[in-house]
């Protein structure tokens, strides 16, 4: 949209239920540039994404509308931004396909989610068909360039681990604009590194195939029951900390019990979070009193958005609306693009769109 305002685009995976390392690297931040008023924000759900490495039917239908139900009740605001889902804008995949003919495939074996997979499968060189990753998967940076570079997006807010993927973009453009002309715009980059939530069992990430997450719609008897499992077995040790700055404090605290002081962080005021680091600091016996504190606050924390989520008018029929309207907002705008691209590579514009 050229009405100067900077735009933001993002992906999400249809995960199904999301946890408070979703709201906290991602949902937080997108709601908070919604609420900007400046900047045009599109998030879309990342369905042909998801297919990348599907081994079986999954509903990706029902997952997106269950997952959009929660960021609604979180806040997230189909007619403040544009919402819809990847694959109900089929010329990104034009668009991907025809940026694949600028992209090397050496480019594309340095993409870490595709190195990560190769490097859990038995992958045998010497056979024929030695490597059972599939095409899309390699091809995973290119589709996120399309998604990107197709609503000429500034700022694509993503978590750490998804910078590569970002930077991939801006060299794809880069590339095809040596080639054909400016036609793509760059992505300036990531405007910063979102949190990373440490998981419950004190591992480095909360996440769902870790099965160590606290979920946003989590009630009070889960949460008491989640955070009273949390492994705090170990006495507190002296604290080589001048500041109770959690950054400082944390590290040094055994994994789970940083875990808990993050979330404490997160949703108590200071004044309480302070309190428990000195009680740490002094070595007290007080996990106890630690954790119903906590999960006193998630609860509050969680309480208006199952509220939200239960409310009569949040269904999946206000949902396909909205998926359905923000589709037909965003696609002038992406043909503007694959149209450009198509006559930059010599294609002439499309003379009918299936
Ligand atoms: N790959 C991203 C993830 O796994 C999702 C995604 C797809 C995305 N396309 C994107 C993120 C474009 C930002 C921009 O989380």
């Amino acid at each position: 949209m050229s009405n100067g305002k900077a735009i933001i685009l993002s992906g999400i995976r249809p995960t199904g239920r999301l946890h408070f390392g979703n709201y906290f690297g991602a949902i937080k931040d997108f709601i908070e540039l919604q609420e900007q008023g400046d900047k045009t924000c599109y998030y879309f759900i990342a369905d042909y994404h998801a297919l990348t490495t599907v081994t079986q039917p999954t509903d990706f239908l029902r997952q997106t509308l269950d997952m959009l139900r929660t960021y609604v009740a979180c806040g997230l605001d189909p007619r403040r931004s544009v919402i819809y889902r990847q694959s109900d804008l089929p010329c990104t995949a034009e668009l991907s396909l025809l940026l694949g003919m600028v992209t090397n495939i050496g480019f594309l074996l340095r993409g870490t989610t595709y190195k990560d997979h190769l490097a859990k499968v038995k992958f045998r060189p010497d056979e024929p068909e030695g490597n059972p990753l599939s095409y899309g998967l390699l091809g995973y940076p290119v589709l996120m360039a399309a998604d990107i570079l197709i609503v000429k997006a500034d700022l694509v807010p993503v978590g750490d681990d998804q910078r590569q993927h970002v930077e991939m973009a801006a060299d794809i453009a880069q590339r095809f604009n040596q080639r054909f002309g400016e036609v793509l715009k760059l992505p300036a980059g990531v405007p910063r590194g979102a949190l990373r939530l440490p998981g419950l069992d004190g591992s480095a990430k909360m996440g769902k195939s870790e099965g160590n997450t606290l979920d946003l719609l989590d009630d009070e008897k889960t949460v008491l029951k989640k955070i009273k499992a949390v492994a705090t077995t170990t006495d507190p040790l002296p604290l080589n900390a001048r500041s109770n700055e959690p950054d400082e404090v944390i590290p040094q605290m055994p994994p789970s019990v940083g875990a808990l002081y993050r979330l404490l962080h997160l949703l108590a005021p200071v004044g309480i979070y302070d309190d428990f680091v000195n009680k740490y600091r002094r070595g007290e016996k007080f996990y106890g009193a630690l954790k119903t504190t906590l999960a006193g606050y998630i609860t509050q924390f969680n309480r208006p958005i199952i509220e939200k989520y239960n409310d009569p008018s949040n269904n999946d029929e206000m949902i396909r609306g909205f998926l359905r309207d923000n589709a037909a907002r965003v696609t002038p705008v992406a043909l503007e693009t694959v149209e450009a691209v198509r006559a930059a590579m010599g294609l002439g514009h499309s003379l009918h769109r299936a």
